[in-house]
């Protein structure tokens, strides 16, 4: 009789692949089921890590061009298109070998081909070529992630009109990129190409960029971006896309709210209005799993679906669709299925749009404490007067602490400024102790750091700050 594993995952991206080494280390018998050539799903492959990968070189290429002048160093930098993707595949390269590398140390069982549930206990694997086999396990846990949502009128060719998975393999940077979408893939692969030459057109439906996010720090990053050459139509939907006989594409935008249709032409287009759900192909309706009214797993607070011993995490069921929400998804279902008690704190995930300025928030944005009423402060320090950001030419943005009006505690905070991803962190860490202004404000902080800024922000929340 073949062997029965206590856990079978299907889907190997950062909430599969952290599920299974986490119940390996609780001694549990692990097997991966991954239908892509490679592990490490859609972040390692298409999505956190190429895109960081050329938002970084873009972002060399850009400072080369524009910032070395002033530091005193004279360069006329050249773009090698070539090279810089070969770094992009190298960095993926690298990374998905690395998930390899720690399924094997932590022995754990992979097996090539898409999984689908055919029983509780039961889970069928059919590679891309050869015979398909069941796999008999305890514990099932789905993670197979999501995929770019469409539009109607609207196809996906990845090479004029692409999604994200498109826009990171470009063969030459577009003239003119159309983006639909005012969101996070918009804005950060946007960036990439504006640095590489491209005049960026964003069509976005709601009358702000960037949904979710505080809508000053939104308005801010708004302002920056167009003063790095991107253009915005707010308020606007795109209706059709079509492609002309000599390469080129035409979009027909209306406003949101409809009226008079214009068209505009551009060399690409990039569709990033949002990602939904991945369960095509899962067996789901076979053994009665649920979904929710946007087609995600419905999942109890315990990651549990409503079949006993199949679970689901990541961005297959309801929260923030990002990496390390699905990683922590991933080693907490293990944690329960081992008979532990884990718990997240959903409120304090950061976010981070890795643009230049870069923009990073946790917990409540001030619109969030408006609408529910609460009362708050709020200390808010300009980059600008901190030295460190000076001598970096980095005085773009600023750290934006909100704290209750009565109790002093820290109930949110934005950060917009260079490397903004890196120093959210010191805020989580306080509001997951339910820490006050003054406990940040009394915090020291080094010199000459742009981490300073966030203690000054703190100390606006109180008798206010010391260098503005
Ligand atoms: P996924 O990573 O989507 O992995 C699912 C895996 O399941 C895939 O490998 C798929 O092949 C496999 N699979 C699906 N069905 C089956 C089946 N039936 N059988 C076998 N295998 C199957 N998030 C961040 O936090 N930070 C970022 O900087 C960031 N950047 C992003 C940039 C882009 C361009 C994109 C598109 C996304 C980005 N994200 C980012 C979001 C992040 O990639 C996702 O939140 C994350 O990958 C979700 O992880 P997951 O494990 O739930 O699913
Ligand atoms: P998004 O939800 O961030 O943004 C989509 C945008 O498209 C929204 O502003 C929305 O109002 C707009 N939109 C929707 N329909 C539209 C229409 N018909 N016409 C014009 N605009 C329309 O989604 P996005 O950018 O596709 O990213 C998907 C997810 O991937 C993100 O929500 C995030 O979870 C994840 N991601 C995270 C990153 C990070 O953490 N740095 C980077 C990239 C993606």
């Amino acid at each position: 009789m073949a062997d029965i594993f206590d856990l079978t995952v299907i889907g190997s991206g950062p909430g599969g692949y952290v599920c299974a080494i986490r119940a390996a280390q609780l001694g549990m018998k692990v097997a991966v089921i991954e239908k892509w050539p490679t592990f490490g799903g859609t972040c390692l492959n298409i999505g956190c890590i190429p895109s960081k990968a050329l938002l970084h070189a873009s972002e060399m290429f850009e400072e080369a061009s524009t910032g070395f002048a002033g530091l005193g160093i004279k360069v006329k930098p050249e773009l090698d298109l070539a090279t810089m993707m070969g770094h992009k595949d190298a960095v993926v390269t690298a990374n998905v070998s690395g998930i390899e590398f720690l399924f094997n140390k932590n022995k754990i069982t992979t097996f090539r081909g898409t999984g689908s549930i055919t029983a509780p206990g039961k889970v069928l694997v059919t590679p891309e070529a050869g015979a398909a086999q069941t796999i008999e396990t305890r514990s099932i846990v789905i993670a197979t992630g999501s995929v770019p949502a469409s539009l109607p009128g609207i196809s996906i060719d990845e090479d004029k009109v692409v999604s994200s998975t498109g826009a990171l393999s470009f063969k030459a940077v577009p003239k003119h990129l159309l983006v639909i979408g005012g969101g996070i893939i918009g804005l950060e692969l946007g960036s990439v190409w504006a640095r590489l030459g491209a005049k960026i057109t964003v069509v976005e439906y709601l009358d702000r960029i960037l949904p979710g996010l505080d809508s000053e720090a939104a308005r801010q990053m708004q302002r920056i971006l167009q003063k790095q050459g991107m253009s915005f139509q707010l308020s606007a939907k795109v209706t059709g896309v079509v492609t002309n006989a000599d390469g080129s594409v035409t979009a027909t935008v209306e406003p949101a709210a409809g009226g008079e249709a214009k068209t505009i032409s551009a060399d690409a287009v990039l569709l990033a209005v949002g990602r939904k759900p991945y369960t095509t192909g899962l067996g789901l309706d076979v053994v009665g799993v649920a979904l929710d009214e946007r087609g995600r797993v419905r999942t109890d607070g315990h990651f549990q679906t409503n079949v006993p011993g199949i679970y689901a995490i990541g961005d297959a069921v309801a929260g923030p669709m990002l990496a390390h929400k699905a990683s922590d998804d991933g080693a907490a279902v293990a944690e329960i299925i081992a008979g532990q008690s884990p718990q997240i704190h959903y409120e304090l995930i950061p976010s981070v749009m890795y643009t230049n300025p870069e923009v990073a928030w946790i917990g409540k944005s001030e619109d969030e404490l408006k609408a529910a009423g609460i009362e708050y402060k709020i200390g808010k320090f300009p980059y600008t007067a901190n030295g460190r950001a000076k001598a970096m030419h980095a005085t773009q943005g600023y750290v934006k602490v909100l704290a209750d009006a009565t109790t002093d505690r820290v109930l949110g905070a934005q950060i917009v400024a260079k490397n903004a991803g890196e120093m959210i962190h010191e805020i989580a860490v306080l509001m997951g102790f339910s820490g006050a202004a003054e406990d940040l404000a009394r915090t020291t902080h080094a010199h000459p750091t742009m981490s300073e800024a966030i203690r000054e922000a703190a100390l606006m929340c109180g008798d206010g700050a010391l260098h503005i």
